[in-house]
């Protein structure tokens, strides 16, 4: 087995090292403080090609693979969680979809602007009432004489909502008390009835906009169908399979960066007649910190190799993100505790990382679905 990176990834990670130190770190604490939309960092995304970083270079994206995408989430999320989880719906959640499942036509109009990003995509799976059991779904999409649809409901929790171009919204099309089929339709932000409520207030990632989408009588041409009729269920499984490889990757970013705030803490702070770094408890800690987030890497790592190539990967993808959702918990957690009083304050940011961390548990499916997941590839085996 290769656990080398090649001199490729290796470059491109310490490319993403750099911009995201030098360019998004500074910003991140104001960011999160004001919730303001990080337009200047998007912009700056797309200019080095990290909105469509696994879309073929045909296709108007980067040309890398996922394990590029996974170095560069990991550094983007380690300098601002927003921005890493800004990235990874638009790489992830929108463009991966279109590349797999989309005809010519959607490659040429709606994922080569997505994947350089001139514009911006969203995922509409969630909604008010439907959640982890996606399958119950409530809006609807009637089919028209032309192949199109209109479409009535609305989605929330929208990542990226206030700000994308299109939304790739699941829709019930064959509706069945036991087994409703849905069908994907990527919408354009401003066809008429499309409406889009005020960013929610969040706990952490607050500079990354998420929102609840309204659809009344929306018309989707039949150039608007993603994949099959009725395949839409399995498309929004197949996109969350790759979407929480990203996910996990930014958990490491979160984690790691407060691990590198408590290692630095507990070298300067002096308690006992030397540094706090010098007591066992504290280097347990650390040492627990480290160990949980070079498990949680090589599980991602694995993870976005496999997707890399061709290989089944649900089971794989849900073991990374659940591991590295919950260290990120827990290292953050310890983050705190070494930085004592200080850590609960604002002064040196490791709060933040804790509130960041808290939403990789939850969203692309919750730690309980990840578990649900998992167990049902082990028990099919
Ligand atoms: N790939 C392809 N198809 C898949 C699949 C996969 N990984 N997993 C399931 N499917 C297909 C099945 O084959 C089945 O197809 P048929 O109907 O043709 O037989 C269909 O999907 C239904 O499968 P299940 O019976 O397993 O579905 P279920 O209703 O039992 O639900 C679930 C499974 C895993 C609980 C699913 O509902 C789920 O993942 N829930 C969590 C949803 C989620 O992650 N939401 C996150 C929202 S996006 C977000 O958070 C974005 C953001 O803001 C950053």
């Amino acid at each position: 087995m290769d656990f080398d990176l090649t001199e490729e990834q290796i470059l491109l990670r310490d490319t993403a090292r750099d911009f995201a130190t030098r360019e998004i770190e500074p910003k991140a604490a104001e960011l999160d403080r004001s919730a303001r939309w990080p337009a200047e960092i998007v912009a700056r995304l797309a200019d080095l090609g990290f909105l469509g970083m696994a879309v073929p270079a045909e296709l108007g994206g980067a040309g890398l693979d996922t394990v590029s995408y996974v170095l560069a989430m990991e550094e983007v999320s380690r300098a601002c969680a927003s921005s890493g989880v800004i990235m990874s719906v638009n790489n992830s959640l929108f463009c991966d979809p279109l590349v797999k499942f989309g005809t010519d036509q959607q490659r040429r109009d709606v994922l080569a602007p997505a994947a350089s990003g001139k514009e911006l995509g969203a995922f509409g799976l969630t909604e008010p009432a439907s959640g982890s059991d996606a399958r119950t779904m409530k809006t609807v999409a009637d089919r028209q004489g032309d192949g199109g649809f209109v479409l009535n409901g609305s989605k929330n929790f929208i990542t990226c909502g206030p700000e994308a171009d299109h939304v790739l919204v699941f829709a019930v099309t064959t509706p069945d008390a036991a087994r409703p089929k849905h069908t994907a339709l990527i919408v354009r932000r401003g066809t008429p009835g499309y409406s889009v409520a005020p960013h929610d207030e969040k706990l952490g990632i607050r500079a990354a906009h998420s929102c609840t989408i309204f659809f009344d009588n929306v018309r989707v041409p039949a150039e608007g169908v993603l994949g099959g009729e009725g395949d839409g269920f399995s498309i929004a499984m197949a996109t969350l399979d790759g979407g929480r490889i990203g996910i996990a990757a930014q958990a490491i970013g979160i984690a790691r960066a407060a691990h590198e705030k408590a290692v630095a803490y507990a070298r300067d702070r002096k308690a006992f007649g030397g540094s706090v770094a010098d007591l066992q408890a504290i280097q347990f800690m650390i040492a627990d910190m480290a160990t949980e987030l070079d498990a949680a890497r090589l599980l991602t790592l694995r993870a976005a190799s496999m997707k890399d190539r061709g290989v089944r990967h649900t089971a794989e993808s849900a073991i990374a993100k659940l591991y590295a959702s919950e260290m990120a918990t827990r290292v953050t957690h310890k983050a705190i505790q070494i930085h004592g009083g200080y850590g609960y304050t604002t002064e040196y940011g490791v709060e933040r990382h804790y509130r960041d961390a808290r939403i990789t548990e939850i969203y692309e499916g919750t730690s309980e679905i990840q578990r649900l997941v998992i167990a049902g590839s082990v028990l099919s085996a």
